[in-house]
Parts: C-alpha cells; sequence; structure tokens
C-alpha cells in the first residue's frame, strides 16, 4: 500500500504541520494485511493516528468498504479516537464529518460508499448485527478475549483483499490476553516507539525534539509499573506480585473449545463467596500430562441466591466437577449448591501463607496452566500483591484488594493437595496444611494415587 501524503490542518503546539507519514511501526502497520494485528507500545507513539490513517486510506481506496472503530465504551470513544480523527485525519472541512456531533454521530459515509462504524463493546448487539472489513479496538487492553473474539465473527465483508482487525493500546501486564495472544503467534505484533512520532523525534537529527524531550521527561516522572509501561512500551507487573511467574503459565484461548477436555478424567473447582464483592468460581482439569488446566471462570456479583446456586451448578455439571471447594463462611450456600445436585463442600482449613504455598509450588513445578478466557482470575493475579511491609511478608499479608478468583484458586488447589496428597508433580503435601488431613477419595472411593499413581 502506498503511503499517503497529505498536509494535516492542526501544528501540535508550535511544530510546522507537516504530511502524515508513518514510520517504524506505523509503516509495518500501513503494509501488513495480516488478519489480526496488535499495535502497543509507550503514550503517545503515535498508534492511534497510525490506525486511523490506515483505516481512511483504506476507505478511500476500497469503494463500498466497511470498517468498525471501536472502544469498550462508546462515551470513551468520544474523547479519545474521534478528536483524532476528527481532528487530524479527516482532512479540515471534509464533508463527511459534518452533521451530527461526535458524541451522537453513529459512523461516517464517504462519497464512493465506503463507511465507517462507531460503536462501543458497551452496546455489542449494534456492533456485532453488521460486516466489517477492517476493525479498529482503541485502548484494546480494556477489551476481554470474549469481545475481541467476538469482533473477530464480523470481519467477513469481503470487499477489501484482506480483512483485518487492529488492536491498539499501551502495554499492560505481561499475562493480559493481547500479549499471551500475540505471543502464541496468533497476532502480529507491532512495537510502537517515540521514535515512530515525527513530532517527537527527529530522523534526520537522529534526536528527540524538544517536544519529545518535554514529553518523555514527563513520563520520566512515573513511578513503577506505569514508568514501566508507558515510557519503557513493557508489558510489566507491578512489584512485590505474589505469583511473579503466572503470566508464564497462561495459555491462550478458551478450555471451553478444547475438545480434549471432554473426556477428562478429573475435574474440580474452588468457589469464593460474595455479594457485594463478586462469588468468583475457577474450574480446573486435571489431564494426563499431570498438569492443571483452569479451564473456566464464574464471576458475578448481587445475584439472587437461587440464580447463583443455579449458575455454579450448570458450571460443574457442565465439567463434570468431582470436587468443589467452597469458602468456609457461608455452609448455607454450599448446601444450597448442592441441592442443585452439584458437589459442594467446605475447603480446608488452611492459613493464605499456606494456599498460596500450594499455588506457588504448582506454578514452579509448571503443573499449572490457565487459559487466558479466565480474564477475572489473569487479572487479580496481575495485582495480587504482598503488603509493602517486608515484615508482614512471612505472614503472607497481601494488599487488600480484588483477591476473589485468587481466593477460589487456593481453595482449589488446597482442596485438592489434601484429596490428593501425593500428586504427580511428585509435590509431597504442604507442610503448611494440617497434618492430619487424610487422603480424600473421590466418587469410586479411590485416592489420586489410586488414580494417576505416583
Ligand atoms: N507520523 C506522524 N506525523 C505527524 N503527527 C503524528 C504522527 N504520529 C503521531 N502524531 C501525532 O502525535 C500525537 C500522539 O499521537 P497518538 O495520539 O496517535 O499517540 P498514541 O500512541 O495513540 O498515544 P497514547 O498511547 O497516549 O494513546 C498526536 O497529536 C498525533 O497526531
Ligand atoms: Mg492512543
Amino acid at each position: 500500500m502506498s503511503k499517503r501524503r497529505r498536509v494535516a490542518k492542526n501544528s501540535d503546539g508550535g511544530i510546522e504541520a507537516q504530511a502524515y507519514e508513518p514510520v517504524g511501526a506505523a509503516e509495518e502497520l500501513f503494509y501488513t494485511h495480516e488478519r489480526e494485528v496488535l499495535l502497543a507500545g509507550p503514550a503517545g507513539t503515535g498508534k492511534t493516528r497510525a490506525a486511523l490513517e490506515k483505516m481512511f486510506l483504506c476507505m478511500q481506496k476500497y469503494s463500498s468498504m466497511r470498517c468498525l472503530l471501536a472502544r469498550k465504551t462508546r462515551v470513551s470513544l468520544t474523547q479519545s479516537a474521534l478528536v483524532t480523527l476528527e481532528e487530524k485525519v479527516l482532512p479540515a472541512g471534509h464533508s463527511i464529518s459534518r452533521g451530527a456531533t461526535r458524541g451522537r454521530r453513529t459512523g461516517y459515509v464517504l462519497e464512493n460508499g465506503s463507511e465507517l462504524v462507531l460503536g462501543g463493546l458497551d452496546n455489542a448487539d449494534r456492533v456485532m448485527s453488521s460486516e466489517y472489513d477492517m476493525i479498529l479496538a482503541c485502548e484494546a487492553t480494556e477489551l476481554t478475549l470474549s469481545d475481541w473474539e467476538k469482533l473477530l465473527t464480523r470481519l467477513r465483508h469481503g470487499i477489501m483483499p484482506y480483512h483485518q482487525a487492529v488492536a491498539e493500546c499501551n502495554p499492560s501486564h505481561p499475562g493480559h490476553w493481547l500479549n499471551v495472544r500475540a505471543n502464541a503467534g496468533l497476532m502480529r505484533r507491532l512495537v510502537s516507539r517515540h521514535e515512530d512520532n515525527p513530532i517527537f523525534f527527529d530522523r534526520q537529527t537522529g534526536l528527540y525534539t524538544l517536544a519529545g524531550q518535554t514529553y518523555r521527561a514527563t513520563l520520566e516522572r512515573l513511578s513503577g509499573v506505569r514508568r514501566k509501561r508507558l515510557l519503557d512500551g513493557l508489558w510489566a507487573a507491578p512489584e512485590g506480585l505474589v505469583y511473579e511467574t503466572f503470566a508464564d503459565h497462561i495459555i491462550s484461548g478458551s478450555g471451553a473449545d478444547e475438545k480434549e477436555f471432554d473426556n477428562a478424567p478429573l475435574a474440580c473447582a474452588g468457589l469464593d463467596w460474595g455479594w457485594r464483592d463478586p462469588t468468583a468460581v475457577v474450574v480446573g482439569v486435571l489431564r494426563p500430562d499431570q498438569r492443571l488446566y483452569v479451564v473456566e471462570e464464574f464471576y458475578a456479583r448481587r445475584l439472587p441466591l437461587d440464580e447463583l446456586a443455579e449458575k455454579i451448578a450448570a458450571l460443574l455439571k457442565r465439567w463434570n466437577v468431582e470436587r468443589c471447594f467452597a469458602d468456609r463462611s457461608r455452609p448455607d450456600l454450599i448446601d444450597h449448591v448442592r441441592r442443585h445436585d452439584a458437589p459442594c463442600e467446605m475447603a480446608p482449613l488452611a492459613s493464605i501463607a499456606a494456599g498460596i504455598s500450594v499455588v506457588e509450588s504448582r506454578l514452579m513445578a509448571d503443573k499449572l496452566k490457565i487459559y487466558s478466557s479466565c480474564h477475572h482470575l489473569i487479572q487479580e493475579a496481575s495485582e495480587y500483591q504482598y503488603a509493602a511491609d517486608e515484615s508482614q511478608k512471612a505472614g503472607a499479608a497481601v494488599q487488600p484488594g480484588s483477591d476473589h478468583a485468587m481466593d477460589a484458586l487456593r481453595y482449589m488447589l488446597t482442596g485438592m493437595e489434601i484429596m490428593m496428597p501425593s500428586d504427580p508433580a511428585g509435590n509431597s503435601q504442604d507442610p503448611n496444611l494440617p497434618p492430619d488431613a487424610a487422603p480424600s477419595r473421590d466418587a469410586h472411593g479411590r485416592t489420586f494415587v489410586d488414580v494417576w499413581g505416583r
């Protein structure tokens, strides 16, 4: 695709207006025909501008094509990408930006019949009711994997010679599904840098411009993980994470899509109750490769008790879960799930430290895998930190925060540890667990060792 030269109408803080010319990752974006592209990098490198410029160029080049410009919410699009689109990308005074105000617009139509639809995943039905040649998801780390997969199903308009979905964003935590998907080779990864933005970097001199120096100085004042992501462009985890290697154990996709789990010999679950806080359930399936795969999660707030119990029971039955280990605080709720003919029992009495060490030893032995569709579990793990006070670390004091799926994971694994005291990972029973915890038996009266051997 030939690069487009057009005089921009703005001057970007005193810097001379210039033709848009894509540089670095932006240039690669212009030429790639890959179906899924991840354009990520620090703040202000020109990601949104590049993706919008390519989209507008394709609209002009391919008559009657359709593209979708989406963000998690339609409202958030108004103040971000739409400003760049109307003020920088569309030629000044272009007829397509006349009419409705930015907030009320539903799209733009060019004279050649090409159409740009605006949408938020908060109103997915409207977005999904159509087909597109090209999709641009802005600030794509806000989207879930399921949002993205739904968008991909709409990529079938067939006017352009190729279909393309571009996700543009600043990096997030390393276990984010976008990073995992790109690592798995399912998306073409383009790494955007400040050197790609001519406003910030002068390629002739090889030096940052004054605007670039000032902007980077602002980013340098950021601390911790925000600095790593927005200045250095790294998919970085915060300091003091409880499960430092969690992100390395995430696999791209959804456990529900994997046929090989259909006849899995053993499935367990962990459950943490909540009302104002979410109720979280995680389901793990043990495979003959001796790894436990977290295949699905359930996460919901303020559901009426009966509906909650019914939904949990349906999830447990769907996976043929043999044992579900639940938070001990609400025995009445355990009964409720049982009344729906699903297994549910109290998780073993074990300290948070003991639970963490059980999870950690599975991670260290590479015996735990998590599907990237388990969005809340992964998000919580990316923020699950020890309290700053080192003296508390021995007691495994974790910072207060969102840890509901984290608790459910602990309940599942401590439950399994006691039920299966000599698991195939070769881990002996955790010393922090109650010494008298006897090996549990499954529905056929077998211990784990009977089933899997040592
Ligand atoms: N090749 C270019 N030529 C001229 N101006 C550019 C170019 N690339 C980016 N810019 C300008 O640089 C500014 C930042 O660009 P943009 O908003 O696309 O960055 P971003 O990477 O999306 O930032 P953020 O990470 O904050 O979302 C905008 O004013 C944009 O118009
Ligand atoms: Mg942007």
